[in-house]
């Protein structure tokens, strides 16, 4: 695999240079992602909100606003969407590139008070990627599909539109020695166990667990966080489930 975390310390340099390029990106995405979804005929029974229920359509999430919504590679954001209360929240980073240092303002606030819990205890942590916007994240795909090819790169990279990062309620972490920064040499460290444990307590979920792939979609992500606020993050982290399963939502199978 990739050594996705050195790309995403060098991205940042050209990748702000890069958004003109996007727009004549394909438009052919939702297709392709058609192709990785499952034929699954599973019914989402959830009343909680309404999810895709079917497995070959990617639908626009309605409440892209909600800090419980669903984004995955079959409920994708509105074209265009921008999160509307973005701050930098006050937390150590691994580099200095501004955007993706921001999230909406309770995740940011959530943030502060996780990394401030975990330094009490002796863990110390380091953002790595906040939010993304469209073009960002369309950029950091295409860098993943031209390295490793469509087929991988969706495994672990979303495409634009359905990446949590463009909801503003997600971070990329790793510990204090800036290592294994979204790679999979973090999964294990001390680090990692300290948010398996304890993420919860600050609304925060593991939002690609291990052993999930099949119904995430992804790899499991032990650095990626996502805010959902606390009762919701202690059910699902108690649990041991994943939003999709919170939501009955349809496995997504690569
Ligand atoms: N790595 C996660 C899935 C993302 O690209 O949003
Ligand atoms: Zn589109
Ligand atoms: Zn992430």
């Amino acid at each position: 695999m990739l050594k996705k975390g050195i790309i995403l310390l060098t991205i940042p340099l050209w990748l702000t240079g890069c958004v003109q390029k996007e727009q004549s990106a394909p438009n052919n995405t939702h297709t392709q992602i058609k192709t990785q979804v499952s034929v699954s005929q599973t019914t989402a029974t959830s009343t909680k909100t309404s999810y895709s229920t079917d497995s070959d359509k990617v639908e626009v999430v309605q409440n892209p606003e909600s800090l419980s919504v669903l984004i995955n590679k079959q409920n994708r954001l509105p074209e265009g969407y921008v999160p509307s209360d973005l701050v930098t929240p006050n937390i150590p980073y691994l580099d200095s590139q501004k955007e993706k240092r921001k999230m909406r303002k309770e995740a940011a606030v959530a943030i502060e008070r996780l990394f401030a819990g975990a330094k009490e205890q002796g863990i110390i942590l380091i953002g790595v990627s906040a939010f993304r916007s469209y073009q960002s994240q369309e950029t950091l795909f295409n860098y993943y599909e031209n390295q490793d090819g469509y087929q991988n790169a969706v495994t672990y990279s979303a495409l634009p539109g359905t990446s949590e990062h463009e909801t503003g309620l997600a971070i990329d972490v790793t510990g204090g020695n800036g290592k294994c920064a979204a790679e999979d040499c973090f999964a294990g460290t001390k680090e990692a166990k300290w948010l398996q444990d304890h993420v919860a307590d600050y609304g925060f979920i593991i939002r690609y667990p291990d052993n999930k792939t099949t119904i995430t979609g992804y790899e499991y992500e032990p650095w990626h966080i996502r805010y959902v606020g606390t009762a919701l993050a202690k059910t699902i982290m108690s649990k041991g489930i994943t939003l999709e399963e919170y939501y009955n939502a349809v496995p997504i199978i690569n």
